[in-house]
């Protein structure tokens, strides 16, 4: 196996988790490498489904290292809520490892998110509320707190005690809050801190180790493209860079040891949240694809916004990542629809362009441009081969790779793990 990044084109929700189950069986180490507990990754296993927050989706596989690295925020109440979860449905955590230079979300940062959420009104970003954007800003402004001081008995009260303070003022100052109950949050995270400390270390050298092994690292991504700091839609967008470079970013491997980079699309687009979205259906063929794909947040059930599948911004994550190949996925869910829309070029102020403007979040102008082919009414979520797909189905994928400009190495049909096809002839590193 070679090392692979796995990140979401879209908007996030692609199904990274099940692309990255899927390459974990064959690998040494997956890392996780940005976000928190706003992911949710969905890894449907012998008939059972786990939602993961922040534990690696190669912790179903007895022997894979599971590493949470760096450039993750780390809510420890959620990560220690996971690991019991796991636990007690039989799966073993043993291998999984946090970085120690890892940031930790405090109970201030969810709060914050809240209050700031709330002062934006009508601009709200419609965030997850799990106080990623005020842990990132901590650790941009430096005043953060890492997993490595949180686990250290010796400094973990005084390092809180700081931190809650200064949040205390902020929170009864600025937003005229009650204050916070400094010795009791004190006390309810060093039990977090004492079940915690055992898979703390300095995970890069693994991380690195593993890249050098036969069998590879998957580094799997969080949010999606159009959700990054940078190239996402910005301000609507999450405060960490879930694009593939951000796996090269405090891991313990640089850019040269990446052999290919796997985007995970679904055929249609989704997002939760506010903000741009220029193929968003609010007709009924949006609550058709709500409903048969299941459309509901996996963090917060909040129901996603659906719309066909864009190929503008698919091509502008194939630049920003470098993307070798794709996985389109979902395909059953266009199932029983006439007629399918891809959204081929963008139309603004009279002229089409083929490229996404860099501004597409202040822009009211922009308008897909589609191209309508035939639909399939097949159920095809029991297909096991390519070959077996109805052919307008097969057609559709063919014209997404030629719209993209990149190889599509996997199609799915359902959230199993057997319900991943993979193409004839094609490979992850191309
Ligand atoms: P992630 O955040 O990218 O890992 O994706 P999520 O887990 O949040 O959302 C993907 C959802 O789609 C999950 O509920 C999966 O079980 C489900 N899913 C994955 N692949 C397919 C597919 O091919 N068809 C259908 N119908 N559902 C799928
Ligand atoms: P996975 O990894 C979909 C969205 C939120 C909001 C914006 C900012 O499961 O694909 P945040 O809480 O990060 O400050 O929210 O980003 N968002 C996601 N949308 N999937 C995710 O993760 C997301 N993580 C954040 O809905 O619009
Ligand atoms: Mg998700």
């Amino acid at each position: 196996m070679p090392n692979v990044v796995v990140v979401g084109a879209q908007w996030g929700d692609e199904a990274k988790g099940k692309v990255v189950d899927y390459l974990a069986e064959r690998a040494d180490a997956v890392v996780r490498y940005g976000g928190g507990s706003n992911a949710g990754h969905t890894v449907t296993a012998g008939g059972e489904v786990f939602k993961l927050h922040l534990v690696p989706s190669g912790i179903l596989h007895a022997g894979v290292t599971c590493v949470i690295s760096a450039g993750v925020v780390v809510d420890p109440s959620i990560l220690v809520r996971e690991i019991r979860d796991l636990t007690m449905r039989g799966v073993a955590v043993s291998n999984l490892r946090v970085s120690g230079q890892a940031h930790v979300i405090l109970p201030y940062h969810r709060l914050i998110d809240g209050l700031e959420e709330r002062s934006r009104r009508r601009s709200a970003i419609g965030t997850t509320g799990q106080g990623i954007g005020p842990a990132y800003a901590d650790k941009a402004a430096r005043r953060g707190l890492r997993m490595g001081e949180f686990v250290d008995d010796g400094r973990r009260a005084d390092a809180m005690r700081v931190r809650l303070e200064a949040a205390n003022e902020l929170l009864t100052k600025l937003y005229g809050h009650e204050p916070l109950d400094i010795p009791a949050i004190i006390t309810e995270y060093d039990a977090y801190a004492k079940e915690l400390s055992a898979f703390v270390c300095d995970t890069a050298p693994l991380v690195a180790a593993a890249a050098r092994g036969p069998k590879g690292v998957v580094f799997e991504g969080a949010q999606g493209t159009m959700l990054d700091l940078d190239t996402g839609t910005y301000p609507y967008v999450t405060s960490s860079h879930p694009v593939a470079g951000a796996a090269c970013v405090g891991t313990g491997v640089g850019p040269c040891s990446i052999d290919s980079v796997v985007g995970v699309a679904k055929c249609y687009t989704t997002r939760v949240g506010a903000g741009a979205f220029p193929t968003e259906l609010t007709d009924s063929i949006g609550d058709h694809i709500r409903e048969r794909g299941r459309e509901y947040g996996t963090t917060t059930g909040r129901p996603r916004r659906c719309g066909w599948l864009d190929t503008v911004v698919l091509r502008y994550s194939a630049m920003h990542n470098g993307l070798r190949t794709l996985m389109l996925g979902h395909l059953d869910v266009l199932s029983g629809l006439d007629t399918v829309r891809i959204a081929t070029k963008y139309r603004m102020g009279g002229l089409e362009t083929d490229d996404l403007p860099y501004d597409l979040a202040a822009r009211e102008d922009v308008r897909p441009v589609y191209e309508e082919l035939a639909g399939w009414s097949e159920d095809i979520t029991s297909v096991s081969s390519f070959d077996e797909l109805p052919e307008p189905c097969r057609a559709y994928v063919a014209r997404v790779e030629e719209l993209i400009g990149i190889p599509v190495w996997a199609v799915s049909v359902g959230p199993g793990r057997e319900q991943m096809i993979r193409l004839p002839g094609r490979r992850i590193v191309t």
